[in-house]
């Protein structure tokens, strides 16, 4: 299909059938109403949704930053997601079709999953939970933690999941942070063929923080952990009590009622809860899944990420549900037993799009395409990327081996903070591998200077947004200074949002991502910030200092070295650097493992103390450390 290509400005044009079938077919005078009259876009896609009561105001911008929507209406996001189904023929449709790593199916019809939330909301109920409170969730990928996860929501309890790939600290001070009292967890999962550990990390990080007075755990694994009397329940032992039968109603929460924190790694050591809210982010997240990934009735929807980070709440459980698709997700690794697991469940399914991050594509693609080409994966319409920057020959090789050069790839830039897609192709427009395409509707973007003023087109420079959006976040969880200083303050003057990400445009208008310009390290599309990093390494009784930095890596995007400082009577040795690294992995995750370790015995430091990253990166790399003129040691 060679015409869909062209190779002077390579361009990917969409095929016939998509551009027929497109929910959104003219981006370029869509685009152009969204932004003459932002809130009456925002409206409209606003009243698709069902509300207990209408909102008063769209947009309240009378105390920016803090922006609010929908102020004084009310609606429940599982209110959309699942009661409204039970209504109509999405009831008996399939809600989640769920494969555990050892081959192991589940499957939920809207109505299941309706009664699995409703039963489980009245055990959290009966447990204690009050409206308004953090819920901890620190799961494995398995249908409860949807379950738990709507049944907080449905009750009006924040959630706050705790990615499961995390460990004790990253955990432990995530609840402390929340001000958690209720734990929902499980023994563990199944990762590569072996059970992790999940319950026992959480004991250690129910140690550390002793907010904890209930801990209701999933027996997945069945493997022994401790219980700790009149603290801990099983989650089958309380969904059997009759209580779980009683009839629970959906409370009907504000529009800017909280739905959920987020932490997310920043410059500092704390991570940052980032609140968002049942209105704005029901109406964005709907909103954009349905627009970008041009969602019908019939699909089978695949989000390959994990529910702990923000891809998984907008885009496994939230848009997914209210949209009323069905959705895949699979417990494990993605070549587990062989790299033709993926390919396998979408012919096994019937999957029409699926959506991943370039990781794992490069991860794919390194066993070669004879794994994928074994399967059948006709299927397919579309496909999405997310996370990181795409490098075309990752993106060739999803496009060519993976959609049979018939399926258009929408590269989704967006942020924890955003809720939402920002910047993405629609399935109607020219594709150009490696860029994230245009700003989505409402959305102004642009790229400037470190004074506010505007780039030269194709030159590389701040990427700002302009305007206000319905799935923004809110603030920081009891933070609200920090909100505003990270994200509001460089160009206060304009009220541009500053995402901290560097960006360019070309004479098309296609946006191209370049990276962080902060101290956020992505690795394989995780987000860590050197502090976290620093401050696990310091944790450890031999380390004084410790500077952490993302180095360039072909398959994961970033990888982590460190530098350290010992203190006195500790000597330098492989054996210490290794216990260093091991040390790190236990305390936030295997993610945050520093790839390469090495002693110093001073930090490149500027006069004010900060520490000159810059210079770490340019020496690990073997290249000039530039000017060193403000250099202190
Ligand atoms: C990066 C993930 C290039 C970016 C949804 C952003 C991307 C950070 C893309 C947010 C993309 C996300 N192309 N870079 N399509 N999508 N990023 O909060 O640096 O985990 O600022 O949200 O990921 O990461 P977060």
């Amino acid at each position: 299909m060679d015409h869909l290509f062209d190779p002077s400005k390579n361009m990917y044009y969409p095929p016939k059938e998509i551009l027929k079938k497109a929910n959104v077919k003219d981006y370029e005078s869509l685009y152009k109403k969204s932004i003459e009259d932002r809130e009456g876009y925002w409206a409209a896609e606003a009243r698709k949704l069902e509300w207990y009561r209408k909102w008063d105001q769209v947009l309240d911008d009378s105390r920016k930053p803090f922006y609010k929507w929908f102020s004084g209406g009310k609606i429940n996001i599982v209110h959309n997601a699942l009661d409204r189904h039970q209504k109509n023929q999405t009831r008996n449709k399939l809600a989640i079709i769920w494969e555990g790593e050892p081959g192991d199916v589940r499957t939920f019809s809207y109505h299941a999953l309706n009664r699995e939330v409703t039963r489980f909301a009245n055990v959290l109920k009966a447990m204690g939970a009050r409206k308004g409170e953090v819920i901890t969730i620190y799961m494995p990928q398995i249908p409860e933690l949807v379950v738990a996860m709507l049944a907080c929501a449905k009750i009006g309890a924040p959630h706050s999941v705790v990615y499961g790939g995390f460990s004790v600290e990253a955990l432990a001070e995530r609840i402390e942070d929340a001000q958690s009292r209720i734990l929902i967890t499980a023994d563990g999962g199944f990762r590569r063929g072996k059970p992790t550990q999940l319950k026992k990390i959480a004991n250690e990080a129910m140690q550390r923080s002793a907010t904890i007075e209930v801990c209701i755990a999933v027996k997945r694994t069945g493997e022994e952990c401790y219980m700790e009397n009149d603290r801990d329940f099983w989650y089958h032992d309380l969904m059997g009590m009759p209580i779980a039968n009683a009839g629970c109603c959906t409370e009907q929460t504000d529009s800017e009622d909280p739905l959920f924190i987020l932490y997310t790694s920043g410059t500092t050591g704390k991570p940052k809860g980032l609140v968002h809210t049942h209105g704005g982010y029901a109406v964005y997240t709907a909103t954009t899944y349905r627009d970008v990934f041009d969602i019908k009735p019939e699909d089978r929807w695949w989000c390959a990420a994990d529910p702990g980070w923000i891809t998984g709440h907008s885009y496994i459980v939230y848009a997914p549900l209210i949209n009323g698709a069905t959705i895949m997700m699979y417990e494990g690794a993605p070549n587990h037993p062989y790299p033709n697991r993926w390919w396998s469940m979408i012919e096994k399914y019937g999957i029409n799009i699926l959506y991943t991050s370039p990781t794992a594509i490069r991860g794919l693609m390194r066993f070669g395409a004879s794994w994928a080409d074994r399967h059948n994966l006709s299927s397919l319409r579309l496909l999405g990327s997310v996370g990181e920057p795409i490098n075309p020959e990752a993106w060739k090789w999803y496009y060519e081996v993976i959609g049979k050069s018939r399926c258009p790839i929408m590269d989704t830039w967006w942020q924890t903070e955003t809720g939402g897609f920002m910047i993405t192709p629609l399935p109607v427009m020219p594709l150009k591998p490696g860029s994230a395409a245009k700003p989505f509707f409402g959305n102004e973007i642009s790229i400037v200077d470190d004074h506010g003023k505007e780039v030269k087109q194709g030159d590389e420079g701040n990427l700002i947004i302009k305007n206000p959006w319905p799935g923004m976040a809110r603030t920081i969880l009891g933070d609200p200074d920090r909100y505003v200083e990270k994200y509001w303050e460089k160009y206060k003057e304009q009220g541009w949002y500053l995402a901290g990400d560097s960006a360019r445009v070309d004479e098309d208008g296609y946006y191209w991502i370049i990276g962080r310009i902060d101290d956020v390290i992505k690795v394989s599309g995780y987000r860590l910030g050197s502090a976290e990093i620093e401050s696990a390494l310091v944790s450890h009784p031999a380390v004084s200092e410790a500077a952490a930095i993302g180095l360039p890596d072909e398959l994961r995007g970033n990888i982590i070295h460190a530098t350290v400082i010992l203190r006195q009577n500790f000597t330098a040795s492989p054996a210490l650097a290794e216990e260093l690294k091991v040390h790190v992995e236990k305390e936030i995750g295997p993610i945050a493992k520093p790839s390469f370790l090495e002693f110093a015995d001073s930090l490149p430091k500027t006069r004010s103390g900060k520490i000159m990253r810059r210079v770490l990166r340019a020496k690990a790399l073997g290249q000039d450390t530039g000017d060193l003129t403000t250099l202190e040691e």
